[in-house]
């Protein structure tokens, strides 16, 4: 019976028979060739770049169509706090023994909460900023830190707990007074001191941003 240090140095042997086997056919090649297999590899290669090169082009004409159809900034952050808020009402429609569609409908609303934040503090709160009113996106960028406090809390405490309805709605009563300070003041008096330029590039930027986050 071979020994393990036999059977070892027997197979390196066999490979070291095999490699330069396979050494000398390669060197019957150039350098460069593609090889026997090469006829299906490049049609891969080709079909993954026809299909890179669509989704690209699919991906840039979707937000194109975006851009045509959602309106300004401002109107798709509206249209998104007034989503965020029916979410609120249907999680506050039901009872405790609804723990599964409170789930649910808690995962859709961290997902559209977390999607607006990110558009909100990466486009439109920076840009606030720029155009020195710091203070309005300092404010607002802090009461996004509370939201996800509630988002914590919530997530911590089961669906079926006691003051869970209760703690959605003090939730809701926060994100519908923060919508309303954007939607009331803050938003429509930076949408006042913007050129047409500048409106339009705020759109583009929220709607990559909202794009990537979807
Ligand atoms: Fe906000
Ligand atoms: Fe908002």
């Amino acid at each position: 019976m071979a020994t393990r240090t036999q059977s070892r140095s027997s197979s390196n042997r066999s490979s070291d028979r095999s490699s330069g086997e396979s050494r000398s056919r390669n060197q019957n090649r150039s350098a460069f060739s593609w090889g026997d297999n090469a006829g299906p590899l490049l049609g891969a290669a080709i079909a993954g770049a026809a299909i890179g090169f669509a989704a690209n082009y699919g991906r840039k004409a979707l937000m194109q169509g975006m851009e045509a159809t959602l309106g300004d900034w401002d109107e798709i952050l509206t249209a998104e706090h007034d989503e965020a808020l029916a979410l609120f009402d249907k999680m506050l429609a039901t009872d405790q023994t609804q723990t599964f569609k409170r789930k649910m409908l808690f995962m859709k609303l961290c997902h559209a909460l977390d999607k607006h934040a990110h558009e909100e503090e990466m486009v439109v709160y920076p840009a606030l900023r720029e155009d020195d009113q710091a203070g309005d996106a300092d404010h607002l960028e802090s009461e996004h830190g509370y939201i996800k406090t509630f988002i914590f809390e919530l997530s911590e405490m089961g669906t079926d707990a006691p003051n869970w309805l209760e703690k959605v709605r003090d939730f809701r009563q926060l994100v519908s007074e923060h919508a309303h300070n954007e939607e009331e003041n803050v938003f429509p008096k930076f949408k006042q001191s913007m050129t047409e330029e500048q409106n339009a590039h705020i759109t583009s930027l929220v709607n990559r941003d909202g794009f990537w986050m979807a």
